[in-house]
């Protein structure tokens, strides 16, 4: 793992919609990615924000009396609030109708006119107005002229246009995905954009002249006071605009800013999450802009699946879009951190689609959470406190352990050596955005905590502290919950990404917070994840003689047969 500051960012959303669970996932993602790479001890950078310049935002703002600004304020609002709602720690919030944007944005591409790379020329292709993009002869054929999303018919718009000329950059470009200089995940996704690679790169269309009456809404074409920028390749822009300035300029090294179509091509540790729906621009669009700016380019490009709602696909037409509302009415009862874990665990995050489902829901919910970490906290709690008053048991450097039982005939447990391969595991993981298999790997360390347990049989242990065996009884009940206690305390730092508030209300309850500040989840962390989950750590670790408290289950067992949430 390298130490280089590392951004993380996620599509800027429509300002149109209203968020729901699709946006809601994207950044749940980043975020969980984000806080691993925090805990790592990696500087990072995390931007989600809003797409505005849209023609559609006019057409909705008129049709509510409203100016397009004044809508986009009013949605852009709603998206902080909802992300503020799910607890996202990004760092910045971009809207493009901000002037940043505008003018960083407005010299990039004045920039590629400058080298040629952008140009005049005619156009004539199939218009996507509902998704405004224009699609090809073989894409708007085999949707019988119809939009792929929206089934709305294509139009066949003519234009002068200003183009980008993705044909220069086409070799270098299929070098670079193929040879994974820029990774491409999941790798089903990298074999496509490779595949429509191969078939021959076009122009690309990066403007739209305006008419008479149309609102003054948009980028200008910087030179062409006729033509506006065509908002898919402005947004692109996004990543860069915000991250362009003095102090952000870490996270994406400033390139030679000559034109590059060689060698060596510049990376730089930045990942761009999305849906596979947009993949397109951003594994070839986007890094043929930066290569014709001289600017490095991105690491990783991550297209993960869809979420559907109860087995079907949402779609405006079912109205079946899971809204932030309804995320807050299972927040409500389950916790916010449930629904975060559901999200990071359960979610499309492969190639696959993924159900969101309220009988699944409940499921995951018990297993891992009220059944999993919950119970296994309580438990070690309650014995800690039942048997040592509260306060953490001497192990007396007793950490491994070889039983027998009927079910483990010939188990051995080393929790000593157990974190420092977890912890690096956990980092390798992150590298190739394997979210859930992290949030696996300290599940797992929880049931072998409760594995452990019923194979020592801490209770019954208890039962005999008296008598000829009782001193050697008593070492070795202390050995086994110090060990419970440590191990459980190593899980919940690398739970910690999907489930902040969780994770920190347990520390501040067995006096361990890793943060700077334990009253607040989203505080820096103290030391890096190698130090933190060092056994026994002298700073970090468990100490014997700390007090843990028992406090409330941090997830109460839920009942399946109560009804769906419903938004209140
Ligand atoms: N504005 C453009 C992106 C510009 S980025 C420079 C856009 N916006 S969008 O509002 O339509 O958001 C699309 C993204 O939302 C998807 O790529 C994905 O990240 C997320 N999702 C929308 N629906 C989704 C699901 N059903 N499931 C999972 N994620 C989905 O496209």
């Amino acid at each position: 793992m390298s130490a280089a500051p590392l951004y993380i960012t996620t599509p800027i959303y429509y300002v149109n919609d209203r968020p729901h669970i699709g946006h809601c996932y994207t950044t749940l993602v980043g975020d969980v990615a984000a806080r691993m790479a925090r805990l790592i001890g990696r500087d990072t950078f995390f931007l989600t924000g809003t797409d505005e310049h849209a023609e559609k935002v006019v057409a909705s703002a008129t049709q509510r009396g409203l100016t397009p600004i004044q809508w986009a304020d009013r949605n852009a609002d709603e998206f902080r609030a909802a992300f503020k709602a799910m607890n996202f720690s990004n760092d910045d919030f971009v809207r493009t109708t901000e002037q940043r944007h505008i003018t960083r944005a407005s010299a990039y591409i004045e920039k590629l006119v400058k080298s040629g790379d952008i140009a005049l020329g005619d156009y004539e292709g199939w218009w996507d107005a509902s998704q405004e993009e224009y699609l090809t002869e073989t894409v708007a054929k085999d949707n019988d002229f119809k939009s792929p999303v929206t089934k709305k018919p294509l139009e066949r718009r003519t234009e002068k246009n200003y183009f980008f000329n993705l044909p220069k950059y086409e070799e270098r470009l299929r070098r670079a995905i193929e040879s994974g200089e820029i990774q491409i995940l999941p790798e089903q996704r990298k074999n496509e954009v490779l595949g429509r690679i191969r078939t021959g790169l076009q122009r690309v269309p990066v403007s739209r002249a305006i008419k008479p009456g149309d609102a003054d809404w948009g980028i200008k074409m910087p030179g062409d006071p006729n033509h506006r920028v065509y908002v898919w390749i402005e947004a692109l822009c996004n990543y860069l605009t915000v991250v362009d300035t003095p102090e952000r300029r870490k996270y994406w090294p400033k390139g030679d800013g000559k034109p590059n179509t060689g060698e060596p091509l510049v990376t730089a540790p930045i990942v761009h999450f999305m849906a596979k729906d947009i993949l397109w621009f951003h594994a070839v669009i986007w890094p043929a802009m930066l290569m014709a700016l001289g600017e490095p380019v991105p690491k990783t490009v991550y297209a993960h699946a869809y979420f559907v709602s109860e087995g079907v696909k949402m779609s405006k037409s079912l109205g079946n879009f899971i809204e932030i509302d309804q995320l807050k009415a299972y927040a409500q009862r389950y916790s916010l951190d449930a629904v975060r874990w559901y999200l990071a665990t359960q979610g499309p995050l492969g190639a696959t689609d993924a159900d969101f489902a309220y009988g699944r829901f409940v499921e995951v919910y018990n297993a891992d959470l009220a059944n999993g970490i919950g119970n296994c906290a309580s438990r070690v709690a309650n014995m800690v406190e039942k048997y040592f008053e509260g306060k953490v048991p001497d192990p007396k450097g007793v950490f491994t352990f070889k039983e027998s039982s009927p079910e483990h005939p010939n188990a051995t447990f080393d929790w000593k050596e157990l974190p420092t391969t977890l912890a690096s595991g956990y980092a390798n993981r992150l590298d190739h955005a394997e979210l859930g298999e992290a949030m696996k790997t300290a599940t797992r360390l929880v049931s072998d905590i409760d594995m452990f347990i019923g194979v020592t049989r801490p209770f019954t242990i208890a039962k005999n502290l008296d008598g000829e065996n009782g001193a050697a009884n008593r070492d070795r009940l202390a050995a086994i919950l110090y060990c419970c206690a440590e191990a459980l305390r190593i899980a919940s730092l690398m739970l910690y990404p999907a489930m902040p508030e969780k994770m920190a209300a347990l520390w501040k309850l067995w006096n361990c917070s890793p943060l700077t500040n334990p009253d607040d989840c989203n505080s820096a962390f103290k030391a890096p994840l190698s130090e933190l989950a060092q056994w026994a750590h002298p700073t970090h670790g468990l100490k014997p003689g700390q007090k843990i408290a028992k406090g409330d289950a941090l997830f109460m067992r839920a009942d399946p047969k109560e009804p769906m949430p419903t938004k209140a």
